[in-house]
């Protein structure tokens, strides 16, 4: 009781001084309007300090075994149907090349996609090189501006302006990761909203996450990950679903896409305790944090559908480009476990792509006001 009579002295004490402060910084018209309209007690309560996301996830080897162990390896009987990303892909892409074809037939346009790709990263070039292709395939018009690795951030900007200006340009990708001097955020922030096929800006997120509002586009890969379960007749609603990594191109808007399917979603980081014991109750596990042989087959539930967007470059003089690419999953393991898995390559990478042709093709349809 006592504590209770002096908490509230000190709130009305407070109060006090807010409204003694206010008078003083608000002009007069509006003090009257507070005054009349709000007779009623104001505190100041300020916000907690954000936790900054800025620091790296490192997954530390002290939390994992990364090594997918040989004697496990094909021990185990395959029970895993493999998501064969490349066929799906192949076949969306083919449903595109023939609305492109009507769309040309019917207004004598095409959607146009643009790619700014900076400096000499393999794998950067791999994907953009696949991404332009695709275009090809598709029908779909293709600009690429290639900057050297050490270009400052305003010839980025000038060539930004100049694909935001380009009515026959309806889908502008800068592709990730930036080089370290560059300001990834200033730089995205740049790409219009109507041409954000990445749908990295954050109006396009935040309408992501939040209920009743509708994003211009959903980020490929995450968009990708769930077309997959859809097609691979995975039913969401309800399931259990864990997403490893919380970054802002796969994991965020992936967790996101996957509550919006009404899935319970769990997201893992770095730092999280213990994730073999959380992605071991999940019945859809999307991992995409780089981290080869991070999700071994214990970490999964029987019958668990494992969705991997790893992709980890290894050193390989034998193929075509010096590497080639491997997942999060120890995937042998996996196939032993899971009911269904994607392989890497060939899992949600043409997937990936698949969905940034179709979010150009939605966006040259806004813009020509096509159904
Ligand atoms: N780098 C890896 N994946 C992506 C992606 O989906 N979009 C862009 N812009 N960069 C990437």
């Amino acid at each position: 009781m006592m504590m209770m009579m002096m908490m509230k002295r000190i709130t009305q004490s407070m109060t006090v001084m807010w409204q003694k402060g206010l008078k003083k910084s608000m002009p007069s018209t509006s003090r009257a309007v507070n005054t009349l309209k709000h007779n009623h007690c104001y505190q100041i309560r300020k916000s907690p300090p954000l936790v900054s996301l800025d620091f790296p996830d490192i997954w530390t080897p002290n939390s994992l075994d990364y090594d997918c162990s040989p004697i496990q390896k094909g021990s185990n009987e395959q029970t895993a149907a493999v998501i064969d990303g490349k066929s799906i892909s192949e076949e969306i892409i083919s449903g595109i090349a023939s609305e492109v074809s009507r769309m040309k037939e019917s207004i004598g346009k095409v959607p146009g996609l643009a790619v700014i790709l900076v400096g000499q990263r393999r794998d950067s070039q791999t994907y953009v090189r696949n991404k332009i292709k695709a275009c090809e395939e598709a029908g779909i018009k293709s600009l690429m501006a290639e900057l050297p690795e050490d270009c400052t951030e305003d010839e980025i900007l000038s060539a930004l302006s100049s694909f935001n200006e380009n009515p026959s340009i309806h889908g502008i990708l800068v592709q990730l990761p930036l080089p370290k001097h560059l300001d990834e955020e200033k730089i995205l922030n740049m790409v219009s909203l109507e041409k954000d096929v990445d749908g990295f800006n954050p109006l396009n997120m935040g309408n992501l996450a939040m209920r009743g509002r509708e994003p211009l586009f959903i980020p490929c890969t995450a968009k990708g990950c769930i077309e997959l379960l859809l097609r691979s007749g995975v039913e969401i609603m309800g399931k259990k679903a864990v997403v490893i990594g919380r970054s802002n191109i796969a994991g965020l808007p992936t967790s996101l896409l996957l509550q919006r399917h009404h899935a319970t979603v769990s997201i893992l980081h770095a730092l999280s305790k213990n994730p073999d014991q959380i992605t071991r109750q999940a019945d859809i596990v999307v991992t995409a944090v780089g981290v080869p042989n991070l999700v071994r087959g214990h970490w999964l539930k029987p019958g668990a559908v494992v969705i991997d967007v790893g992709t980890y470059p290894v050193e390989d003089p034998s193929s075509e480009f010096g590497y080639h690419l491997v997942g999060d999953v120890c995937y042998e393991e996996a196939l032993g476990v899971a009911s269904a898995v994607t392989p890497v390559p060939g899992g949600v990478g043409p997937m990936t792509i698949a969905m940034l042709l179709s979010n150009t093709l939605d966006s040259a349809k806004r813009a020509y006001d096509i159904t």
